[in-house]
């Protein structure tokens, strides 16, 4: 077991100290760019202004014959243009495979005092994150970056999904996780339609109304496929001060398809999706933007408890301390009060007190 006083000392000497908290920045959608492509080069700038995340793509959907042009290009793309505000990610291929040694040390080499994150896919445990850990630390300290790289895992082999909690505690360099539904069905032998979607055999159906007649007309609805995993991630990512992602939505066309795939992860606790297409970009933007009445609401909590603590009256109904869920950082700084208190006594405070309180 590693020493707990160990954990945020760098892994390499001269490589930056690790982060204790993870930047929470806008991350509504990941958007996904083949930087084989001479024109997404040219366009990176611009494209750059409509999305949160832009990434660099070397990974599955890179033909091999162009995987060196990718990575050639994210470095180009980077060099040459000004992404202002947006982060810049790349997801490397994966740790088996023969390009990823060449990925991490030449972009970390080239342009690491812009990268934010890597993402690393098929990741399956916490030693795949031990491992990029240490070679990140040790071409930060080579290339004297001043700001450690964090590492993204992608959630998409069965054992990844058994492993998870311990990949999301594995470093203090873990931003969060994206949900691979594509290669996760694959790696578990799931039947769904398209990448993303469910089944129109994965159903509950409604019990018998008359017992004799089983085949009689009744209610019957598709059911989620991804419910238990997703929901697994946003469990580990939430314990340990990192960000869930729900991945890919491949069926382009079905804009509505995509747009409830999204908002279900939204609910569930995702920060953010990934787009394939600029028209997700749109979608993710919609759904994962909090409403104007849940930040107005959330004004109104900050001023009535500005130390966020406790639960308290707030238009005539018991609210715990904090922002709503969909806009806390991914730490809340209060606890439910159910935790730190004994149920007996108050469960409300009145508003007044904590307003009088305000400084
Ligand atoms: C993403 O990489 C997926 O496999 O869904
Ligand atoms: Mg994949």
């Amino acid at each position: 077991m590693r020493n707990p006083r160990d954990f945020f000392q760098p892994l390499a000497i001269g490589a930056p100290e690790p982060l204790r908290e993870i930047p929470v920045k806008p991350s509504r959608m990941i958007h996904f760019l083949d930087f084989s492509n001479e024109k997404m080069v040219a366009k990176a700038a611009d494209i750059a202004t409509k999305t949160d995340i832009l990434l660099g793509n070397l990974e599955d959907a890179i033909p091999v014959d162009r995987k060196e042009a990718a990575r050639q290009g994210l470095i180009k793309a980077a060099k040459e243009s000004d992404f202002g505000q947006t982060a810049l990610w790349t997801r490397v291929n994966s740790l088996e495979s023969p390009w990823v040694l060449d990925d991490l040390t030449t972009l970390v080499t080239e342009i690491g005092d812009q990268l934010e994150v890597v993402m690393v896919p098929k990741v399956e445990g916490a030693w795949d994150i031990h491992y990029v850990d240490r070679l990140l630390a040790q071409l930060e300290a080579k290339a004297k970056l001043d700001r450690p790289i964090l590492i993204h895992a992608i959630l998409e082999t069965a054992q990844g999904v058994v492993n998870l909690e311990e990949i999301a505690a594995a470093s203090p360099r873990m931003q969060g996780m994206s949900f691979g539904p594509a290669d996760l069905a694959a790696s578990r032998r799931m039947k769904t339609t398209r990448v993303g979607g469910g089944h129109p055999g994965y159903r509950v159906m409604e019990d018998p109304a008359d017992p004799e007649n089983p085949e009689a007309d009744r209610v019957s609805a598709q059911q989620d496929l991804w419910h238990y995993s997703i929901a697994r991630m946003v469990d580990a990512c939430a314990s340990t001060g990192t960000l869930p992602f729900y991945g890919p939505f491949g069926d382009i066309k079905d804009t509505a398809g995509c747009e409830t795939q999204f908002r279900a992860a939204f609910l569930m606790g995702c920060v953010g999706a990934w787009s394939l297409h600029p028209v997700q970009i749109e979608i993710a933007k919609k759904v994962f933007s909090p409403p104007p009445e849940e930040v107005r609401f959330a004004r109104k909590v900050l001023e009535a408890i500005p130390d966020g603590r406790g639960v308290h009256m707030i238009d005539g109904k018991c609210r715990r301390g904090g922002p709503p869920a969909s806009l806390r950082p991914p730490r809340p700084p209060v606890r439910s009060i159910g935790r730190r208190r004994p149920a007996a006594g108050p469960l409300c405070r009145q508003p007044e007190a904590r307003v009088s309180a305000a400084p």
